[in-house]
């Protein structure tokens, strides 16, 4: 029986890709390169300092371990100045009604993000209340598609892997996922994301009940 629900939260609960795209498309600039839109699909879910790499290799930069550290921490404290400003009206539509809805239900709520910002952002978006606990990039050391950040949510929320459902918008993500042996709902496009066990566009007029319906389709399929 399916007893948690656990959360990615950029691109799950809010739409913070467009900062992170800001802030280091300033950095590419400020280092003399442009970063496109579609270059910035390739950092979702990756972790800041892979997500750095990924952009000097597009730019064709070598850095020793100090300068892409500084660069890091530059591409930080932009994101942070645009996430500073966010409002409740970014959580992504019906998001937070979603999860309360969860939790009326008798589930157990959980975020697994690799953002050192969660907690600015939960504070930002005023949704902290809504889960049992948060597992983040600074407690992780290992980055998804690694199930750390998951098994480390079922553990603290006191749940067997295979009784939780993985709500992911990156394929590195809902591989974290299966990895870590529990279910998964990907949020996006079905091509992008084929092997979560069911893909939703948004949570707008979805119910929990609904997801947990379909999964049980699944099992007895
Ligand atoms: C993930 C984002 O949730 O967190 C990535 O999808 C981001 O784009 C990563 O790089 C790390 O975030 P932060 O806030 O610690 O730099
Ligand atoms: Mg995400």
């Amino acid at each position: 029986m399916i007893q948690a629900f656990i959360f990615d939260l950029d691109g799950v609960l809010v739409d913070t890709a467009k900062y992170h795209y800001l802030a280091w498309r300033r950095l590419a600039q400020s280092l003399g390169f442009d970063f496109t839109e579609e270059d910035n699909e390739r950092l979702k879910g990756v972790s800041r300092m892979q997500s750095l790499d990924i952009l000097l290799s597009i730019g064709n930069i070598q850095a020793d371990e100090k300068t892409r550290h500084a660069y890091a921490e530059q591409k930080n404290q932009w994101y942070v100045e645009y996430i500073s400003r966010m409002g409740r009206d970014e959580i992504l539509p019906e998001a937070d009604r979603f999860v309360r809805e969860a939790r009326e239900s008798g589930l157990k709520t959980a975020i697994a993000s690799a953002s050192k910002n969660t907690p600015l952002i939960l504070e930002r978006l005023g949704i902290a209340e809504l889960f049992d606990t948060v597992i983040d990039g600074r407690i992780t050391s290992r980055a998804k598609p690694d199930p750390e950040v998951f098994l480390l949510a079922a553990q603290a929320l006191g749940g067997e892997p295979t009784a939780c459902v993985v709500f992911e918008d990156a394929a590195a993500g809902i591989q974290a996922a299966r990895r870590a042996g529990m279910y998964c709902v990907g949020i996006g496009s079905p091509q992008q994301l084929s092997q979560a066990d069911i893909v939703i566009r948004t949570f707008r007029g979805l119910s929990p009940r609904q997801i947990l319906l379909q999964l049980e389709d699944i099992k007895t399929n």
